[in-house]
């Protein structure tokens, strides 16, 4: 659609950007810290561990500071469950409950709303060892995680998202080094898919707590979301991009705001034995959810094509990365866009996507949106001046922003935009010299070096993009 006059951004749009605990805090053993399954998982070959990362453990006030130069009305960033329950379970590290404290109170002092996740890929190290999601006891471990933030953090974080990319966990969990399957599994799929359930459950009663203990706060999920095109307007290709979209996306979404299974998936795991068990209490429980918003990480669309022909002879099931699927035997065979350039890790990008995405969700749902990832992974270099040159990552973000615009002009309601990431950190399972951030950190693989911090190019356009709530998005 094209309009003869766009809309403004709306005045209180929060810009900021995002990180996470385990990626960007380090001290991973510091001050009371338990191990996450992030600390005892195999390092994947040739990234840096986590000890370290950029140390925003030590250095979160020249942080926020950086991050109210920008501008940024709001920060995301999530709370690391072993920092402040070591154990998953039982006692309450004081020390870990401070850093969070200080680190909320840092960002109120440069009035920056802090946007919390409350779990982000970092399942406490001890119940990795009882089960991890594949215990039904993880729906009581999660609420009294939720419990303790919301009784120490609530009076003064008014925003909260669940648990980041859940579908990610459930799809790829072996590329985020998160997946625990027990020994004797028979039914892999099955399993996967009630560790999903225990989540569902456990994240719809961590809403319905969030709004029992504290009516002023607002609480979402933030799953990824890509919408799914079909390679070809192949009648077939058109029901093949349904059911990726059904596994993919509408499953998360479907459940954590109507409190329902999506038929296409549920009709799936039944013809395949595993459809999850619901425990006493849980149809209720995911009934009582009501987000009052969507957070979403949107990164880029994904494509499909039929694979109904040779449904048993699938050769590859799985993905490259959160964003790179193989297929599913009979649903769909992933495919590349031809139409789409890539980054240099070899994620497509695709800003009308974003757009297109954005009103899909809006039109199903009816919710306030609000975006808590998207970037461009590239290998930064600090140059002699101690400048980063990277306009590729500022024409990224450009197009993305021109995209959210275009949908709110559309009628879609957008809160705000969270890129990631704030600063470098380490990437999932690519190490650090996949960087995102607006700020560089002077570190490598292997060599800390002096971790000083440097603004890149992006750092100053993103400030002139805040100053003007959006509305100059030329070059510096
Ligand atoms: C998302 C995650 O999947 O993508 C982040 O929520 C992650 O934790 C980001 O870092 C970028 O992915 P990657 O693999 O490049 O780090």
């Amino acid at each position: 659609m094209l309009h003869k006059t766009l809309k403004l951004f709306p005045r209180d749009f929060l810009w900021g950007a995002s990180t996470s605990a385990y990626q960007v805090e380090g001290a991973n053993l510091e001050d009371g810290k338990g191990p996450s399954c992030q600390d005892v998982k195999e390092v994947p070959r040739d990234t840096s561990d986590l000890t370290v990362c950029v140390d925003h453990y030590h250095r979160y006030k020249e942080d926020i500071a950086l991050m109210a130069e920008m501008g940024f009305k709001v920060y995301r960033f999530s709370i690391s469950w072993s920092r402040i329950i070591p154990g998953g379970t039982g006692e309450v590290n004081l020390k870990g409950i401070e850093f969070y404290s200080n680190l909320i109170d840092e960002c109120l002092k440069h009035n920056i709303e802090p946007l919390v996740t409350m779990f982000h890929f970092d399942m406490p190290a001890a119940l990795d060892k009882r089960g991890s999601w594949s215990n039904r006891e993880s729906v009581d471990w999660f609420l009294n995680f939720a419990k303790v933030m919301f009784e120490n953090f609530g009076d003064r974080v008014k925003s909260w998202l669940t648990i980041n990319e859940q579908n990610i966990l459930t799809l790829v969990g072996p590329v985020i080094g998160t997946l625990t399957i027990p020994e004797g599994t028979e039914n892999e799929l099955k399993e996967i898919y009630q560790q999903n359930h225990h989540m569902l459950v456990a994240q719809a009663k961590a809403m319905a707590l969030c709004h029992e203990m504290l009516p002023d706060a607002k609480i979402g999920p933030a799953p990824n979301i890509s919408l799914v095109y079909p390679e070809s307007c192949k009648p077939e290709d058109v029901i093949a991009a349904q059911n990726f979209n059904a596994i993919r996306n509408w499953l998360y979404l479907d459940m954590a705001v109507y409190g329902i299974y999506n038929n296409i998936v549920w009709s799936w795991l039944e013809e395949h034995d595993a459809a999850p068990d619901f425990a006493e209490g849980d149809a209720e429980a995911l009934k009582s959810g009501h987000p009052d918003f969507i957070g979403f990480n949107y990164y880029n669309t994904a494509t499909c094509k039929s694979d109904d022909e040779d449904a048993a002879k699938t050769a590859e099931t799985g993905a490259f990365s959160q964003q790179e699927n193989k297929g599913e035997a009979g649903l769909f065979k992933g495919v590349k866009n031809p139409h789409l350039p890539a980054t240099e890790f070899g994620w497509e990008i695709d800003p009308t996507g974003f757009r297109a995405t954005i009103r899909e969700m809006y039109s199903r749902y009816h919710l306030p949106m609000i975006v808590t990832e998207n970037g461009l992974g590239a290998y930064d270099k600090l140059t002699e001046d101690g400048r980063v040159h990277d306009s590729y990552r500022i024409e990224y973000l450009r197009k993305h922003i021109e995209q959210i615009r275009l949908a709110v002009s559309d009628g879609c309601e957008m809160m705000g935009y969270c890129p990631w990431s704030a600063i470098d950190l380490i990437s999932t399972h690519e190490g650090i010299v996949k960087r995102y951030g607006f700020i560089y950190v002077d570190r490598d693989e292997f060599d800390l070096k002096t971790l000083d911090r440097y603004r890149k190019d992006s750092f100053y356009w993103y400030k002139k993009v805040i100053a003007s709530n959006g509305t100059d998005l030329t070059d510096n």
